[in-house]
């Protein structure tokens, strides 16, 4: 008989309870038992749309890890406080998916690691966007290109996430909470992570160096970035991407610039056609198609609402983990995926602060420490869907 996991929620905002929770109803074997969140009115809301009973419910992490008997939480809080939550779980004996970005930096992402190496406890890390089913008929076409690696890949979005009074509160000096550091953390660690993600995905590697600007449009006293624009030195391509909360506005009646993702070949060229809003890689992927000497080859892919698209990700994600993920004994390659985004933008800031390009240093992470671990970190970090 399949086992029915019992986990539990901390962090019951926006993405609990309006994309996780109704996908995690979908799922036969999990049972959300307990929930916990420091604001005593989205607790309760969550605690009624999820069917938690009243003594499930707990203002404080802690409290709920002594409580309640769990298998795995769900972990959904800002990522200021990813790090503890998380590091609280997997030395109480629990199995943890927690939300993306992973952490703040990447020495925090690697510590992370480290604990769930040492509890023995399984770790997983959010990294939906690679679900989306265009990047597996990218992989697809740039293996039918050929073995020589692209030039370049580049990733842009503008006004990501955001709508227009978003925007417009924001610019306009109301402060929009949706962009506060507290929250999601910036442009690039909200956003920016998933572009990394795609990028060391597609290339099957990791960058040596990266060049970074990040700015900020924040009012005074926030520091929070609302643009970042990087380039990615991997061994043998590039990766561009260009990131803003801003929407750049264009000069007919569409609102913002679409995001875009092509990848540029000596001799071939391989783009993603969006359908046309400003969500970069948050829309639907209408097709890829692949132009080289042959000509043009293009790659359906199946119609589906952004609200179907999202929810398929995270389905996807949940089984992946319940299925398997939950049995291992440390992190898992999300995990992986997760800390090396988080090195990539830490060497961001970097980069930035210092104007100019920054090596990216990539150690062994902890958990393979000792006479056994591998001489290149990717030789274990390779991720399929
Ligand atoms: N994978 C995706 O596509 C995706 C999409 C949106 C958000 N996210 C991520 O999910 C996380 C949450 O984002 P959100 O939009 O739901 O934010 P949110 O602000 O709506 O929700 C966060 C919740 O955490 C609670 N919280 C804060 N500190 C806490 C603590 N110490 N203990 C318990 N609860 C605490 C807050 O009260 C709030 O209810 C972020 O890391 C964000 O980047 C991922």
């Amino acid at each position: 008989m399949q086992r029915s996991w019992r986990i539990g929620i901390i962090g019951c905002g926006f993405i609990a309870s309006e994309v996780h929770l109704p996908v995690l109803k979908q799922l036969g074997n999990v049972a959300i038992v307990a929930a916990c969140d420091k604001d005593d009115r989205r607790l309760s809301h969550y605690g009624s749309l999820a069917g938690v009973a009243e003594s499930g419910l707990y203002p404080d992490h802690r409290q709920m890890l002594l409580a309640a008997n769990l298998d795995c939480a769900i972990v959904a809080t800002p990522p200021s406080v990813h790090k503890e939550v998380v590091a609280d779980c997997l030395n109480s004996g629990l199995g943890v998916l927690c939300e993306k970005p992973m952490a703040m930096s990447g020495d925090d992402a690697l510590a992370m690691l480290a604990v769930a190496s040492q509890c023995q406890r399984p770790l997983g890390v959010i990294c939906n966007f690679l679900q989306f089913p265009e990047f597996v008929t990218l992989k697809q076409v740039m293996g039918e290109l050929g073995p020589k690696a692209p030039r370049l890949i580049t990733i842009r979005g503008r006004g990501l996430g955001m709508d227009a009074v978003m925007i417009q509160n924001y610019l306009g000096g109301r402060q929009s909470g949706f962009v506060s550091c507290d929250h999601r953390g910036g442009v690039l660690r909200d956003y920016g992570v998933h572009a990394i993600y795609v990028a060391n995905y597609l290339l099957d590697a990791v960058p040596s160096a990266v060049t970074c600007v990040v700015q900020s449009a924040g009012h005074p006293g926030e520091s929070v970035d609302t643009s970042v624009l990087c380039l990615l030195e991997y061994p043998t391509s590039h990766a561009a991407i260009d990131l803003s909360w801003e929407p750049r506005m264009t000069t007919d009646d569409r609102r913002f610039q679409r995001g875009s993702l092509d990848i540029d070949y000596d001799e071939a060229l391989v783009e993603v056609s969006y359908l046309d809003r400003g969500d970069g890689l948050h829309a639907p992927a209408l097709c890829v198609t692949a132009y080289d000497q042959a000509g043009k080859t293009v790659r359906q892919i199946p119609p589906a609402s952004p609200r179907e698209r999202l929810f398929a990700s995270f389905g996807a994600t949940f089984d992946r983990w319940f299925e398997s993920g939950m049995h291992l004994t440390g992190p898992d390659d999300t995990a992986r995926v997760g800390a090396d985004a988080m090195v990539v933008v830490s060497a961001c800031d970097r980069s930035s602060a210092a104007r100019g390009t920054v090596r990216v240093e990539w150690q062994s992470n902890p958990d393979t420490s000792g006479a056994d671990a591998p001489s290149s970190p990717r030789e274990e970090r390779a991720w399929q869907p």
